[in-house]
């Protein structure tokens, strides 16, 4: 039905500009925060190369909830300080790990992953959800997807 057509070759700054422009005309209109989320998972895989999951968990009663995703099945339930996202979502920063295995406590939902990132979404002064990527190769994410990831954040807040 919509035809995204990422080029990976373009700078990142770029690439992610127009993840982020795609992940607004997908929203756009739809009130439902749930299908928007599936949508926006799915957008985030087709236009991100070398990933094995990435998807949302939602902040449900202070801790974190398995949400839409692309990926192997995952652990459902993340306790606030738990792991990467619990970390994201306990200290409302976004957190870069370029070796998993070096993180205190990380979860090992695909034992593929080697690196992660996770942003916090943030709507009215709370964390709502947090968005979650994994790779299966080394230090997969910089500073510019952190900044990318962050700007997708924001923009897509009012939509989930
Ligand atoms: N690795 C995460 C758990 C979620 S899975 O990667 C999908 C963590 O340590 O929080």
């Amino acid at each position: 039905m919509f035809a995204f057509a990422p080029d990976p070759n373009q700078p990142k700054s770029e690439l992610y500009a127009d993840l982020v422009e795609a992940a607004q005309a997908l929203t756009r209109d739809e009130p439902d925060g749930m299908a928007n989320m599936a949508n926006l998972a799915a957008l985030i895989w087709q236009f991100l190369p070398r990933l094995n999951w990435a998807g949302f968990y939602r902040t449900v009663d202070g801790n974190l909830v398995l949400g839409p995703f692309q990926g192997k099945p995952a652990c459902i339930r993340i306790a606030s300080g738990q792991g990467v996202c619990g970390a994201a979502l306990a200290s409302g920063a976004t957190q870069l790990v370029p070796d998993v295995h070096a993180f205190p406590g990380h979860i090992a939902c695909d034992a593929a992953s080697r690196s992660e990132l996770v942003v916090p979404v943030w709507r009215d002064g709370q964390v709502i959800a947090v968005i979650d990527l994994d790779s299966p190769e080394p230090a997969r994410f910089d500073e510019g997807d952190a900044a990318g990831i962050e700007a997708l954040a924001k923009a897509i807040a009012p939509a989930i």
